[in-house]
């Protein structure tokens, strides 16, 4: 098993493969007939070369029902994060909110799927390494994302989030959705406490913080779910091993620390029950949870942190 101290792949310079799983993932549920789709990403194929896509609905729902027997709740985490996340969204831009940061964004589409918005803006934070294939996917397809500015930051090596955020326009006086989905996991403790601190000092009173966490088990080969285990030891074999593990108290208790105050939460089976329709073609493996937690007032943030 991958450790801490090895060079992950994004140190050595290559893009993100699990950014590319997710990918993937979404390229092919959105070939899946209307009724059964879990998200309708329809620009995920874009950043999808191989495996080509697949080009029906029968052949999309057999890789997702193979990835998803190996490996059950990945798909409904991979899928359905992204559909509590937009909810969250949608609710926040309807509020007035118009700023969202997007971390570890991956080949996240929301800026295409969701462009206009009257005035919204996206900051797209990812590793360098990571942002660059992404930017070179939209170049290649001449595709512009006018709404979106990207913000290459490095949250291991130490780089300032407020800083690049701040330089590349982003106000922290204003409110904002922060998403940060499928990353937390990736990072060390510090890490992602650094990060949440620095989250604490860019968000105006109101934002709204959205992220996703593994539960401690999966880390320390615990859990009692083989699918997830399985996932970890591949995730690590291709230099992208989980390092952080969570429970839904210790979530709550960091992201009260932080100043915000929890709103909402789903684990894996909540996510399907939610989104998966009447004939779901995932499994809900419950070994992952969402948080939604909204940047409280000063004196709340101090009463949080005593509770
Ligand atoms: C599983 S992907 C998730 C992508 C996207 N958020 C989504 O849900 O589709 C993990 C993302 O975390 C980013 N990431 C991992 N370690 C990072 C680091 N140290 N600094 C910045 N981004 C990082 C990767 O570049 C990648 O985009």
């Amino acid at each position: 098993m991958a450790t801490s101290q090895q060079a992950t792949r994004m140190q050595s310079g290559l893009p993100s493969d699990t950014a590319y799983l997710t990918a993937r993932a979404r390229a092919a549920d959105a070939v899946v007939t209307p009724a059964r789709r879990l998200l309708d990403d329809r620009f995920a194929a874009l950043f999808v070369s191989e495996p080509p896509p697949p080009r029906t609905s029968e052949e999309a729902l057999a890789r997702l029902t193979a990835l998803d027997s190996a490996h059950g709740g990945f798909i409904a985490e991979i899928l359905l994060r992204q559909r509590f996340f937009e909810d969250q969204l949608i609710h926040a831009v309807a509020t007035g909110v118009r700023q969202v940061v997007l971390l570890g964004a991956g080949y996240d589409t929301t800026a295409l799927r969701m462009p206009g918005y009257d005035g919204l803006r996206y900051f797209e934070v990812d590793h360098p390494a990571t942002q660059r294939s992404k930017l070179e996917t939209l170049v290649q397809a001449a595709i512009d994302a006018p709404s979106a500015t990207y913000v290459p930051v490095d949250f291991e090596a130490g780089d300032s989030l407020a800083e690049a955020l701040v330089e590349a326009g982003y106000r922290p006086d204003l409110r904002c959705v922060v998403g940060w989905l499928g990353v937390t996991y990736f990072l060390r403790r510090d890490a992602v406490e650094r990060t949440l601190e620095g989250l604490s000092g860019l968000c105006a009173q109101g934002s709204l913080l959205v992220f996703d966490y593994m539960d401690e088990g999966v880390i320390d080969g615990t859990a009692p779910y083989p699918g997830a285990l399985a996932m970890a030891a591949k995730v690590s074999a291709q230099g992208e091993p989980y390092l952080t593990g969570m429970t839904p108290e210790s979530v709550s208790a960091a992201v009260r620390r932080a100043g915000f105050w929890p709103t909402d939460e789903a684990r894996v089976p909540d996510l399907v029950r939610r989104y998966g329709g009447a004939d779901p073609y995932c499994k809900d493996d419950d070994f992952m949870g969402l948080i939604a937690a909204e940047r409280a007032v000063r004196d709340s943030r101090e009463s949080g942190a005593a509770a």
